[in-house]
């Protein structure tokens, strides 16, 4: 099928030449070839227009990353400035540059891991990679070559790759792809509202899923276990916010097992919580972190993982055996892409977006609640300027629409109509607007928000 089957569209638009040419990922191709692409041409600040000159207010940073919000003229700035200075270079054989170096240096600075190192990537997914090698290998230099299982929790976010996609923990990043791979295990979501079982109350939610992820660790054996993956606020998964104290419960049994905590803060990282980082929101003590997305405020693809001085120095010390450490990237510290990370954290410094954040989290979630009354809303849930609502077709039992409704997707089309960008997970509806929001504009997604609900209410009052 060569030739786009939306047939409205004029041969030469770039919607048509879209259709013929690109493999768009994570998309419903289907669907896409009905409906046709939409173009997003020009962004500022928290607003986006397509190509017919419509505006949107961004509730969804991009893909959850665009903490600074669009058109940052110094971002740009510091873009040209590198790009201009040195292009490229590597990070491979010793060799450095400037910009990597500063980056390393003020993400030490502010991530709750003292001492350690940063290993740079490009993405969320091949920082996770990237993780389960450097678990992988770190504990064959400790002489525990069994200890190589990764336990991560269904509906998990972690990426697509081979490795992080079987870390992740949704049914359609699986199937018919063949995955998971080997050795990657899923324990319990800590989805209260969904997953906890008639009349428990959240402390016995949250104990028995440390006592499952305990027998789990027993029957496979502690020894063979490496570490668990987590997002400190799930996103990708439905915005899911686990109860107080399971982390506590969970970091428990995994240090009864010596099992480690790779805390995955790609959404998470960089005040989207409430917090400089998740972790911190969540009462979480990290063994390593990945952070991606707002590193960079998505201008340039950018990931990290860091690691603790415990884990870098036996990679050292294995040097006069292994020779090199052979993990790395071409794009490993590109050094424009590292500049634009430093000048964003900068900038998040001298702006002080982590209080603003966390000031206009605040907001966000108080009017986020004030939805647990409507009639379509079964929950509501968030942390800081993440957040979701979740549609049912009752509200006192929680039962969900039936699938082929697509209510959640309605949702987000009638959204969208009224100039509100949101993501549909199902039927929860996702918002994640950047950082730099503030409280009119805040106002503004909420009334926006309000006329795509008040379309779904007319649409779910149709069905039966
Ligand atoms: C928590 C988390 N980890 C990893 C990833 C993967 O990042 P990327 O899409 O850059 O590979 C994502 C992407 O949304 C994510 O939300």
């Amino acid at each position: 099928m060569s030739e786009p089957l939306h047939n409205e569209l004029a041969p030469d638009s770039i919607e048509a030449r879209d259709l013929r040419h690109l493999l768009h990922p994570n998309t419903n191709l289907g669907e896409l070839h009905r409906q046709g692409p939409a173009v997003h041409s020009e962004a500022k600040g928290v607003y986006l227009w397509d190509n017919h000159g419509k505006q949107y207010l961004e509730g969804m940073a991009g893909l959850w990353c665009t903490a600074l919000g669009y058109g940052v003229e110094e971002l740009a700035d510091a873009a040209n400035a590198q790009l201009k200075k040195l292009s490229y270079s590597q990070l491979f054989g010793g060799k450095t540059n400037e910009p990597s170096v500063l980056l390393a240096e003020k993400l030490m600075e502010i991530v709750p891991i003292e001492g350690g190192r940063v290993f740079f990537g490009l993405t969320g997914s091949d920082a996770n990679d990237t993780q389960i090698k450097l678990m992988w290998y770190y504990h064959n230099l400790m002489g525990r070559p069994e200890k190589k299982k990764i336990i991560s929790r269904w509906s998990g976010y972690h990426g697509v790759t081979v490795a992080s996609g079987s870390l992740t923990g949704l049914a359609p990043f699986h199937k018919a792809f063949d995955l998971p791979i080997q050795g990657i295990l899923h324990t319990q979501s800590p989805h209260y509202y969904r997953e906890a079982h008639e009349g428990e109350t959240e402390d016995q939610f949250t104990t028995r899923l440390a006592n499952s992820l305990s027998d789990l660790i027993e029957e496979e054996g502690p020894e063979t276990i490496a570490a668990f993956i987590a997002e400190p606020v799930l996103g990708a998964g439905g915005v899911i916010v686990p109860p107080d104290g399971y982390y506590e419960k969970i970091q428990a049994v995994l240090e009864r097992h010596g099992v480690l905590f790779i805390d995955d803060e790609v959404i998470c990282g960089f005040g989207r919580t409430g917090n400089p980082f998740g972790c911190q929101t969540m009462g979480i003590k990290p063994t390593t972190m990945s952070v991606a997305k707002a590193l960079s405020s998505a201008y340039l693809p950018i990931s990290a993982v860091i690691v603790p001085d415990s884990m870098y120095q036996p990679f050292v010390e294995a040097s006069s055996e292994l020779g090199n450490f052979a993990h790395g990237f071409t794009y490993s510290g590109h050094p424009v892409c590292a500049a634009v990370a430093l000048r964003n954290l900068e900038l998040i410094e001298e702006r002080q977006v982590f209080a603003h954040a966390a000031k206009m989290g605040e907001i966000f979630q108080s009017r986020l609640n004030q939805y647990g009354e409507h009639p379509l809303v079964g929950n509501t849930r968030g942390a800081g300027l993440i957040g979701a609502v979740e549609l049912v077709a009752n509200r006192e039992t929680g039962q969900k629409f039936d699938g082929s409704h697509a209510v959640g997707a309605f949702c987000m089309d009638r959204c969208l109509e009224h100039g509100l960008i949101v993501r549909a997970l199902g039927d929860t509806i996702a918002f994640c607007p950047p950082l730099v929001i503030d409280d009119m504009q805040i106002d503004e997604l909420f009334g926006k928000f309000e006329q795509g609900l008040a379309d779904t209410l007319a649409y779910a009052n149709t069905l039966d």
